[in-house]
Formats: C-alpha cells, sequence, structure tokens
C-alpha cells in the first residue's frame, strides 16, 4: 500500500491522509479504478459522448478548478521557510516580561515568508523592489508575527493612504503594465506628490532593493511596537533582523539577467542552501526607548518613514533565528500562511504608530477574504497552544465543539475566570487625551532630512548606483510632468543627485539646491549601517 507523506511538523493533527491506501481516492474515501478514462458510451472502436455522470471524472475537474485562490493584494510573489528562534540570556527581562524575548531555555519554531510587493504571483525574484520578511513565532503564549521588510522605513505615514500607495505602484489599470517593477508614471506621480516617500524611494533605489540572496538581507520590524516589563514599565522599540551571512546586492546588470535567465532564483538559492544543510541564521535585535525619552528626538519616533538612528539609540543583540527546514508543499504553507500585525503575545504591544494602528486593522480584514473567516485554523498558522472560544461557524470551519454552551458568560462557567489575573493578555494602561481630529504634528511634516542621511551615508558608488537606479525609473516615464516633480524632490535631498538625474532623463537642471544638506553622516553601507 502506499503511505501518503504527513508533514511531522503538525504533530497534533488528525490526518485522514496518513492512513495507509491501496492507491487514488476520491475525496470522499472511494477506492478509484482508473483515474486516466471518463465514463463514456463507446462501442469499443470509436469514442461516443462522455457522460456527466462520472462523479469521478467530475470530482477531479471541479477539484481542479478551484485551485486558485485569490493571491495577496500585495506581496503576491514570495517564498518560506521553518526555522526556530531563541534569545541568548534574559537581558530583555528589564524590557518585556514576554517569555519568548526573556527565556534562554525555549526554542521557538517560526515560519518566515519571503516575498516581493509589487508583481503578481508568477513575476520575477530579482526585480527592483522592497522584500517582505514577515516572521511568525508559534509560542506557548500564543502566535507572534513580526511582518517585516527588508527596508527600515515605509513610503507613506498613515494607514489611510495605502491603498493609493498601492494603486499607484502595481501596474496601471488600463492595461496592467509593468509587471514586478516600479518603472512607470503612476508610481512616481504619486511619490512625487507625496514627499514622505522621499527617504525611502532613496532605500529602494539603493542597492538594497536588489539583493543577491534572501538569505542576504536584513529584516525591520518598521514600525514602532511596544514592550512591557514586570514592573509595569513601557518601551517603545524597534525590531531588527541581522543577517550573518552579511548584506549583499545585485548588480543592476546582474538583477535584470538573471530575472529573465531565472526567474526564481531567490526561491531556489533559499531551497538549495537549507537542504544542503548551510542554514541562514539572522541575529535579532532590539532598540529600545524608555516612555519618558519619547519626545527627545528631532524626529517623531512614531513616524515610519525615519529611522531610529543607532547613534542615539544602540541595537542591543538579544537572540538569533536560523532556518532550517524548506517546506513539503508550497500552497498549504507559503501560499497559506497568513500573517497580522496585531498578533502579538502579553509583554508586547503597540504605539500610536498611524501606520501601524491600520496595519492591525488591514490585516485580519485582508486574511478573511484571501482565506476566509477560519484562516487561523489552517495548520500552518494554527497556534501551537490550545485555542478555546466562543468563536463559531463560518465558511470552512475544521474545528467541532462538544457540549451545548456557545457564550459567555454561562451556567457551567465554561471560558472562567473572567477577568483572568494569571497571565491574559494585560493591555497597558495609557492614558490618552486630546482633540478627535484630522492632523500632522509638525514632525510628521518634515520628510527629507532622514532621505539626506541615508543619501550621505552611502560611497561615491552606491551613490552613483542610486543616481543610475532613478535615470532608469524616470526614464520609463514618459510624462514630463513627473520626471520633473520628482527631479524637485531630489533637489531637496542632493543637489549633485537632483543635476545628475535631470541631466540623464531631460528633465529641468537645478542650479542650486532646494534646500542645504545638513551634512549629517553614518556610516556606509559597506560598514553596515544596521550591523
Ligand atoms: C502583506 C509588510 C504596510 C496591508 C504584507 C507582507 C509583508 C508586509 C511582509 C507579506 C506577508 C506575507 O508574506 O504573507 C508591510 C510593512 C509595512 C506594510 C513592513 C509598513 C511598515 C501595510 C499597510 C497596509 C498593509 C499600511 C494596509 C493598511 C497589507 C496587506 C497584505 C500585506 C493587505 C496582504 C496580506 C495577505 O494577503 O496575506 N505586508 N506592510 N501593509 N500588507 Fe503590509
Amino acid at each position: 500500500g502506499v503511505t501518503a507523506k504527513v508533514s511531522d511538523l503538525y504533530g497534533d493533527i488528525v490526518d485522514p491522509y496518513e492512513r495507509p491506501t491501496k492507491g487514488l481516492n476520491t475525496d470522499h474515501g472511494l477506492l478509484v479504478a482508473d483515474t486516466d478514462t471518463w465514463l463514456k458510451v463507446s462501442d469499443g472502436d470509436r469514442t461516443g459522448p462522455a457522460l456527466l455522470e462520472d462523479q469521478i471524472a467530475r470530482e477531479k475537474i471541479h477539484r481542479f478548478d478551484h485551485e486558485r485562490i485569490p493571491e495577496r493584494v500585495v506581496h503576491a510573489r514570495g517564498t518560506g521557510a521553518h526555522g526556530f528562534f531563541k534569545v541568548y540570556d534574559a537581558r530583555a527581562s528589564k524590557y518585556t516580561y514576554a517569555p519568548v524575548l526573556t527565556d534562554p531555555s525555549r526554542v521557538t519554531p517560526t515560519f518566515v515568508r519571503f516575498s516581493t510587493v509589487q508583481g503578481s504571483r508568477g513575476s520575477a525574484d530579482t526585480v527592483r523592489d522592497v522584500r517582505g520578511f514577515a516572521t511568525k513565532f508559534y509560542t506557548p503564549e500564543g502566535n507572534w508575527d513580526i511582518v517585516g521588510n527588508n527596508i527600515p522605513v515605509f513610503f507613506i505615514q498613515d494607514a489611510i493612504k495605502f491603498p493609493d500607495f498601492v494603486h499607484a505602484v502595481k501596474p496601471e489599470p488600463h492595461n496592467e503594465v509593468p509587471q514586478g517593477q516600479s518603472a512607470h508614471n503612476n508610481f512616481w506621480d504619486f511619490v512625487g506628490l507625496q514627499p514622505e516617500s522621499a527617504h525611502m524611494i532613496m532605500w529602494v533605489m539603493s542597492d538594497r532593493a536588489i539583493p543577491r540572496s534572501l538569505r542576504m538581507m536584513q529584516g525591520f520590524g518598521v514600525n514602532t511596537f511596544m514592550l512591557m516589563n514586570a514592573k509595569g514599565e513601557r518601551h517603545f522599540v524597534k525590531f531588527h533582523w541581522i543577517p550573518e551571512l552579511g548584506v549583499h546586492s545585485l548588480l543592476w546588470d546582474e538583477a535584470l539577467k538573471i530575472g529573465g535567465q531565472d526567474p526564481d532564483f531567490h526561491r531556489k538559492d533559499l531551497e538549495d542552501a537549507i537542504n544542503s544543510g548551510i542554514f541562514p541564521t539572522w541575529k535579532f535585535g532590539i532598540q529600545v526607548i524608555p516612555e519618558a525619552r519619547e519626545h527627545d528626538f528631532d524626529f517623531d519616533i512614531l513616524d515610519a518613514t525615519k529611522v531610529w538612528p543607532e547613534e542615539l539609540v544602540p541595537i542591543e543583540i538579544i537572540g538569533e533565528m536560523t532556518l532550517n527546514k524548506t517546506v513539503d508543499e508550497f500552497f498549504p504553507e507559503v501560499e497559506q500562511i497568513a500573517f497580522c500585525t496585531a498578533h502579538v503575545v502579553p509583554g508586547i504591544g503597540f504605539s500610536n504608530d498611524p501606520l501601524l494602528q491600520g496595519r492591525n486593522f488591514s490585516y485580519f480584514d485582508t486574511q478573511i477574504t484571501r482565506l476566509g473567516p477560519n484562516w487561523e485554523e489552517l495548520p500552518i498558522n494554527r497556534p501551537v497552544c490550545p485555542v478555546m472560544n466562543f468563536q463559531r461557524d463560518g465558511q470552512m470551519r475544521h474545528k467541532i465543539n462538544k457540549g451545548s454552551i456557545n457564550y459567555w458568560p454561562n451556567r457551567h462557567g465554561i471560558g472562567a475566570p473572567v477577568p483572568r489575573t494569571d497571565g491574559g493578555y494585560a493591555d497597558f494602561p495609557l492614558k490618552v487625551e486630546g482633540i478627535k481630529q484630522r492632523v500632522r504634528s509638525a514632525k510628521f511634516q518634515e520628510h527629507y532630512s532622514h532621505a539626506q542621511l541615508f543619501y550621505n551615508s552611502l560611497t561615491d558608488y552606491e551613490k552613483q548606483h542610486i543616481i543610475n537606479a532613478v535615470s532608469f525609473e524616470l526614464s520609463h516615464c514618459d510624462d514630463p510632468v513627473v520626471y520633473k516633480t520628482y527631479t524637485q524632490i531630489l533637489n531637496n535631498i542632493d543637489f549633485n543627485l537632483a543635476k545628475q538625474v535631470a541631466i540623464n532623463v531631460g528633465g529641468d537642471v537645478p542650479d542650486q539646491p532646494a534646500r542645504q544638506n545638513h551634512g549629517h553622516s553614518t556610516p556606509t553601507l559597506s560598514q553596515p549601517y544596521y550591523a
């Protein structure tokens, strides 16, 4: 008999396919005698009409017809792997009581999905784009997701702009062009009118956006989260992944050639490395700001278009993650994994970062469309700890509850005690006051100092790569308004950058900088800024 292979990762799942079978079955368990020939009327010599009554054929075709689910609205192209995370010691307990970050005896299973942002599921790996770096930690306290990118900042400050940003970055609506790279009028039109993107654009036009390998990228939680310690103190935190292999990029020419010759370059590289026992490892770091220092900086620490310079807030390395197992089957693992920034564990919480607040709403919502309301019951998303609640029903419900109670409070006390005092998720009691209005504070309106900080930190050849990249991109925009507007944005960052790009793309060459370069610089990328 044949024993179908079942992943040993999900030990507690009863999988009917684990039982031996003599061969192929229908979904309702019938042993199939012939999977190659549709039942038809035939005298043996000539073939006659196929019969709809052939349930075996119909099931095979029906199941095939429904194999596709909606691809992710962003980050559709991706790959992933299993691994584990551990901290070195308990030093982070001064910031948090989360065991996943403070208990060195723990080995927490993880799954990481890497992705590009813009292209569809079938697009190429080596395009110029941000890379997603999303990690699910399966902890006994529940799942914790760090849904990060390989770039520490973002295009927009407020989540309400995300639909506009994504519409602008994705292929244009009238012709579905371009696929998988950002060179087009709409994208550059949007970011030209949206100076808060300037810092992110510097990163996206840098070599960071054409990584050599997924194993050679940093990861950043980007948003500002919070840590709570046992004394009830609150700290702001940013999360960092730092690859042991260092940060390495492709040259643009390499990226173009590899994209044509081997669109699966990155996913194959990850698979080959892990299957050869060369397990990629990332150090895990945190930047922490105590609550009392929230306003000590000339930028807002809740603004996702700004970094926390390491000279001001050093990274503390507290642990590491290793990826050591490729997936058994791509769809139920890489495609069905679903992340949610709102998924944290006790000891970790959220700041008022306006991008994060919107993300916390968006991810759960999008999973309902992509996977259905019971998406957290799928094997790859299921917590390793027991789950009991009175959420019920909905499409594709798997779980079967016993008993007559599906509400709280109930006469049997099922679900008690409420409220819990023994380790339930505790919201930080934060005093909130203000005027309900749609405003942005002054610090949120300054957009160029960190773009300059990044540009100044680059070596001359890295700056030249940015000039080349922006010139390449803007030269694909045929509307002069677009490339002329963007040159003006660049002139707020660096005069030479703006001048060279304007010369290359035929824009208006500026004769003086729009804004003084404040001259701040950080170590160059060759002495990695974040490593
Ligand atoms: C997907 C990162 C901002 C909505 C993703 C993924 C990553 C990511 C890594 C792919 C997850 C996977 O591999 O399955 C980020 C980062 C952001 C950001 C770092 C900025 C700090 C936003 C915002 C929104 C948003 C502001 C909406 C308001 C989505 C949606 C998906 C997604 C709807 C698709 C999820 C799915 O279908 O599974 N994001 N994102 N993101 N993101 Fe974001």
